[in-house]
C-alpha cells in the first residue's frame, strides 16, 4: 500500500440532513417535528423555540431548499461531480408522524425509497443517519424526548422499520449525529441541546442530572439500534457520528495542558461507550463527585456490550483554545461567540477557527485511542457568504483553499497510518444552517438562489468549487491544484 495516496476505494462525497434541506414540512403525512418550531436566527441573534407556529415568524426548515421535490435533479448534480456516497438523514416525523403511531406512514417510506433508488441509479452509496435532530413534536411534548426511556423503544421500533424496508439497498447507517454536545456541563437553554435532547426548557428540573440522563439514554438507544440492525442484516455497517474539536492549552503551564485534555475529552464519553461497549469509569467518577446518579442495570451493561459500532464518523470544522486556569480572568476572553482567539489561525465569517492540522491531530488521536478503527469524515466544510456576480456566477476560491488544506492533512493522516475510509463534505448544496437557521451561511459546491428574506427562485448554480471537487474525485485526491 502507498500510504502517501488516498486508498483506491476512498469514499468521496457529501453529507446533508433532512430538516435542513427537505422543506415540505406538512406533506405526505409528515407530522410536526421539534425543529419545525425553531425560528430563524443570525450570528448574533439566537434561534428561538415557539410553543405554537406564530403567524409572521420565519421558520426556515418549513421550506428548506425544497429538496423533497428537487432531489432527482440535485442528485444528478452530485453524480456529475462523481460522488461515491451521500449521507442523508431520514426524518423520523415522516415515518412515524407522532413517533408512537401504530403503523408507519407508507408515503414517508415510499419517499425515501425513491430517494435511495435515485442515489443507487446514479452509482451513489446512501449512508443513512437515523437521528439528525429530527424528533416528532409529539414525543417532545408527551414523553419529554430523550429524558424518557420510552423514547428509546419508540426509536428502536422506528429504526427497525427502516432496516427492514431498506435492507438490500442500504449498507451504511449512523445511529446519532453529534450526541457529544450533550453533557452536564452544557447550557440547557442552548439550541443544540433542544435539537438533540428533544426536551423543552421548562420541563428540566435539575439540569445537570437531566442532561446526564439524556446523554445516557441516547447512548443506550444507539446500542439497542445497533443490535436490532445486526439481527436483521449482519452485513449492515453501523457507525456513530461525533462533532469534535481539539482544544489547545492557552499557555504551556502544566495546569493548562491538563485543562485542555479535559476539555477535549468532554466529547468522548459516549464515543468510548459506542466503541468499547462500556460506559467509562472516568465519567461515572465525575458524576459521583457532582451528585449525579445514573441507573445502569446489569441488563443495560449487556446492551452496551452488544451494541458496539463498526466505524466512527468525524464531523470536523474547527479547533478551540481552552481557557487558561492560570491567566488572569480579564485576559482570557476575546469575543463571546468566537471563544479565545488562536493567533496562529484564521477564522470563518462566523468565527470558526480554520485549522487543517487540527484535523490530522484528531484523526491520529482517534486512531490511537480506538486501535485503528475505520473512520469517515462525515462533515467538514466552510460556511461563507457567497454572492452571485453580474454574470450570475459564484467564485469561491476561499472554499477551494479551505478544502485543499484539509485534504492535504487527510493525506498526511493516511500516511501516518490512520484507517480513513472516506470524506463527505458538509452541505454540498447550500442549505439551512443548523445553528443560526440562515441561508446566508453557505457551504455548497452548488449555490441555491434563496435568501433569508424569502426572495430568490431556488435555482441551482454551480460554484467554481464544483469543478474543482469533481477533479479531486476524478483523480482520487491526486489533483488538488
Ligand atoms: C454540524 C451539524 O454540527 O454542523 C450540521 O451536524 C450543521 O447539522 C453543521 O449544519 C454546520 O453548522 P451550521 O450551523 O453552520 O449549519
Amino acid at each position: 500500500m502507498n500510504y502517501k495516496k488516498f486508498p483506491d476505494n476512498f469514499i468521496w462525497g457529501g453529507s446533508i440532513a433532512a430538516h435542513q434541506c427537505e422543506g415540505a414540512w406538512q406533506e405526505d403525512g409528515k407530522g410536526p417535528s421539534a425543529i419545525d418550531y425553531l425560528t430563524g436566527g443570525t450570528f448574533s441573534k439566537a434561534r428561538r423555540v415557539t410553543k405554537e407556529i406564530v403567524e409572521g415568524e420565519y421558520y426556515p426548515n418549513h421550506e428548506g431548499i425544497d429538496f423533497y421535490h428537487t432531489y432527482p435533479e440535485d442528485i444528478k448534480l452530485f453524480k456529475e461531480m462523481g460522488f461515491k456516497a451521500l449521507r442523508i438523514s431520514i426524518d423520523w416525523s415522516r415515518i412515524y408522524p407522532n413517533g408512537d403511531d401504530e403503523k408507519p406512514n407508507q408515503k414517508g417510506l415510499d419517499h425515501y425509497t425513491q430517494v435511495i433508488d435515485q442515489l443507487l441509479a446514479c452509482g451513489i452509496e446512501p449512508i443513512i443517519t437515523l437521528f439528525h435532530f429530527e424528533m416528532p413534536l409529539h414525543i417532545v411534548r408527551e414523553y419529554n424526548g430523550w429524558l424518557n426511556r420510552k423514547t428509546i423503544d419508540l426509536f428502536v421500533r422506528h429504526c427497525t422499520t427502516l432496516f427492514n424496508e431498506y435492507k438490500g439497498k442500504v449498507k451504511y447507517w449512523v445511529t446519532f449525529n453529534e450526541i457529544n454536545h450533550l453533557d452536564p456541563s452544557c447550557d440547557f437553554d442552548s439550541i443544540f441541546t433542544y435539537m438533540l435532547a428533544g426536551v423543552e426548557y421548562d420541563v428540566i428540573k435539575n439540569p445537570k442530572q437531566d442532561l446526564a440522563t439524556i446523554g445516557y439514554n441516547m447512548t443506550l438507544a444507539s446500542a439497542k439500534v445497533v443490535a436490532a440492525a445486526k439481527e436483521i442484516d449482519p452485513s449492515f455497517q453501523i457507525g456513530g457520528v461525533f462533532g469534535l474539536t481539539c482544544y489547545y492549552p492557552q499557555t504551556c503551564h502544566p495546569a493548562d495542558n491538563l485543562q485542555a485534555f479535559f476539555d477535549t475529552n468532554r466529547d468522548f464519553y459516549q464515543m468510548d461507550t459506542f466503541v468499547n461497549g462500556i460506559f467509562p469509569r472516568y465519567k461515572l467518577a465525575e458524576y459521583e463527585k457532582n451528585g449525579i446518579h445514573l441507573e445502569i442495570s446489569e441488563k443495560d451493561r449487556q446492551v452496551l456490550l452488544n451494541g458496539k459500532v463498526d466505524f466512527l464518523g468525524l464531523n470536523y470544522y474547527s479547533s478551540s483554545v481552552s481557557p487558561s486556569v492560570v491567566v488572569k480572568e480579564n485576559e482570557k476572553i476575546d469575543g463571546v461567540l468566537a471563544g479565545i482567539s488562536n493567533p496562529y489561525l484564521e477564522a470563518s465569517d462566523w468565527g470558526w477557527k480554520i485549522d487543517p492540522v487540527g484535523l490530522r491531530y484528531l484523526l491520529n488521536y482517534l486512531d490511537r485511542r480506538y486501535h485503528g478503527i475505520p473512520m469517515i469524515i462525515t462533515e467538514n466544510g466552510l460556511g461563507a457568504v457567497d454572492e452571485l456576480d453580474s454574470n450570475g456566477k459564484v467564485h469561491d476560491p476561499y472554499r477551494i483553499e479551505y478544502l485543499r488544506k484539509h485534504f492535504v492533512e487527510m493525506r498526511n493522516a493516511i500516511d501516518d497510518g490512520v484507517n480513513l475510509m472516506g470524506y463527505l463534505m458538509w452541505g454540498p448544496i447550500d442549505l439551512v444552517s443548523a445553528t443560526t437557521g440562515e441561508m446566508k451561511k453557505r457551504y455548497g459546491f452548488i449555490y441555491v438562489n434563496k435568501q433569508d428574506d424569502g426572495t430568490g427562485d431556488g435555482r441551482r448554480i454551480k460554484k467554481d468549487s464544483f469543478e474543482w471537487y469533481k477533479s479531486v474525485i476524478a483523480s482520487n485526491g491526486e489533483n488538488l491544484a
